[in-house]
């Protein structure tokens, strides 16, 4: 009895402890949006990556926190997959692009690329704790958070422990089955009294390069709708790109390296709502 009052002492003092390295470490880090989507496989990776990347083109100093714990992909959009982490007497070294983008994920403590995460909650938050209260990113103008889909352990561990997190942006296809989780996710940042900055419709609309025709394989205008019913803003559409398609690990283009598209014209006009929204 004595021992359990004495190992949930020693719980809460730890827990207080991490409180204080984030709030310390996150205080360095200007603005923090965290992305979320209703359904997985919608685009918040892809969106996520070339959102820092946008932000970094146009001088942001800039970091990502992979918060996918199971599925860690942002170091293969990145081009950094593989890579080891160092640590000096600040903390873990988070692993920096060629563009100087500062980037952790838990892809880099895997022993290899097919290991498996098989984690419970309180873990899995204890493990995004650490990469927020413990990973020196030092003094940064904007960290991403990609977060993998639906309302669970790992974006509420986000949304409750980043102090002063600027809002989320969530990322939707036009399908309806997407559309109807999109409401899910206003719901919980709204209960935890956190700005939705935006919605973004993914995969809306296809240009056929051989013909020029658009279509809009799974619809198009949901996006919109549903921030409309939600009364939260819409920040966009993304086009279906093929350049976003990778045929292999090295072959995944951000929008720094191919800035004619559509897709990056849309990216930067989204950055554009997004700084106006954070400089407010
Ligand atoms: N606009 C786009 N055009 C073409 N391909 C895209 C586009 N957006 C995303 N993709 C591709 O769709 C797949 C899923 O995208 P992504 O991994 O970004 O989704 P996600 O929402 O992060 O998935 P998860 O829920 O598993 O984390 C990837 O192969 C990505 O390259
Ligand atoms: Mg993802």
């Amino acid at each position: 009895m004595q021992s359990d009052k004495k190992k949930e002492t020693e719980h809460k003092m730890a827990m207080m402890e991490e409180d204080i390295a984030i709030t310390k470490n996150m205080a360095k880090i200007k603005h923090k949006i965290a992305v979320m989507s209703g359904k997985g496989g919608v685009g918040k990776s892809t969106v996520s990556v070339n959102l820092v990347a946008a932000f970094n083109q146009k001088g942001y100093h800039t970091g990502i926190l992979d918060a996918d714990l199971h599925g860690p992909n942002v170091p293969l959009m990145l081009g950094v997959k593989g890579r080891q982490l160092d640590a000096d007497e600040q903390g873990i070294l988070p692993v920096v692009t060629e563009d100087n983008i500062k980037v952790m994920s838990l892809a880099f403590l895997l022993p290899s690329k097919d290991s498996p995460v098989i984690w419970r909650g309180p873990k899995k938050t204890g493990a995004i704790r650490q990469f927020l209260g413990y990973v020196a990113w030092d003094e940064l103008d904007l960290l991403i958070v990609d977060n993998p889909p639906g309302t669970g352990d790992e974006p509420l561990t986000v949304l409750q422990s980043i102090p002063f997190l600027d809002g989320i942006v969530i990322v939707t296809t036009p399908s309806p089955v997407a559309l109807e989780d999109v409401e899910k996710c206003v719901a919980m940042a709204k209960s935890l009294n956190i700005p939705v900055i935006g919605i973004i419709e993914n995969m809306a609309g296809f240009i056929c390069p051989k013909c020029g025709e658009e279509s809009f394989i799974f619809g198009s205008g949901g996006g919109q709708r549903i921030a409309v019913k939600m009364d939260v803003p819409f920040l966009g559409q993304l086009p279906i790109d093929l350049s976003k398609v990778p045929d292999s690990d090295e072959d995944m283009h951000i929008i720094t390296k191919n800035n004619d598209s559509l897709f990056s014209q849309r990216i930067m006009e989204m950055v554009d709502k997004i700084e106006e929204y954070i400089k407010k």
